[in-house]
């Protein structure tokens, strides 16, 4: 976690006790975002079911968290592939709220996805968006030495690199903390309400 200007930052992997703090991420999108985001336009109750999903198993989600509010999200879901059945494709996504775009927080949770799906050995991971989306193609445009790009969609095909002994470990500390970071939180907002409401 890091501290600017008063405020509390940390990207971290989400866990049961988030989901009701990322259904709030997501319901706060302003329509042209969750157009950008989904390819369509969606409801708040499309997205309350969407959130359930990003817990699922198969899921992988990370939140960026601003004084505990979660303001942008990366999620990876994984299936098997089409091709070789013993192998597993990846899909991600990204949304960042409007007004704390263009600050590198983007970047920071494609990083984490990018690590995740390397440790799951995923052998495509695609993200889906529209060819005018000139955010997402230059955030996708900075991971240019892990992932190719194909130009119709943003299609990005993960260098098959196994993963390597240190990058497994990186992910498996990051996630030990992350679990009691999210447990922390969640206590802390327990408490909180307990607080106000007694
Ligand atoms: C795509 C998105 C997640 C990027 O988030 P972000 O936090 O603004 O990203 P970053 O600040 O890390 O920026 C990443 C790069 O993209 C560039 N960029 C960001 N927004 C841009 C824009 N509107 N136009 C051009 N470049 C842009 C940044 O300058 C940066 O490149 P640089 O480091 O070379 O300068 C965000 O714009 C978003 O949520 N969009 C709506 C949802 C969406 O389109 N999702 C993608 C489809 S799943």
């Amino acid at each position: 976690m890091s501290q600017t200007e008063n405020h509390t930052h940390t990207v971290r992997r989400l866990y049961g006790p988030d989901l009701p703090l990322f259904r709030e991420h997501l319901l706060r999108l302003d329509s042209e975002t969750r157009h950008d985001r989904f390819g369509l336009q969606v409801s708040d109750e499309y997205l309350e079911n969407y959130a359930e999903l990003c817990f699922a198993p198969g899921a992988l989600t990370y939140g960026y968290f601003e004084d505990g509010v979660i303001r942008g999200g990366g999620e990876l879901r994984m299936f098997s592939s089409k091709d070789h059945p013993n192998h597993r494709d990846g899909e991600a996504a990204f949304s960042v709220e409007l007004p704390w775009r263009r600050s590198g927080i983007g970047t920071q949770l494609m990083k984490h996805i990018v690590l995740a799906a390397r440790n799951r050995s995923i052998g495509t991971l695609t993200i889906v968006c529209l060819r005018s989306n000139q955010a997402m193609l230059r955030l996708a445009k900075k991971f240019e030495a892990e992932l190719q790009f194909e130009m119709s969609e943003v299609t990005g095909h993960l260098v098959a690199r196994s993963p390597t002994a240190m990058s497994l470990w990186h992910e498996f500390v990051d996630n030990t903390l992350d679990l009691g970071a999210s447990l922390i939180d969640y206590q802390g907002r327990l408490l909180h309400r307990t607080a106000h409401e007694g």
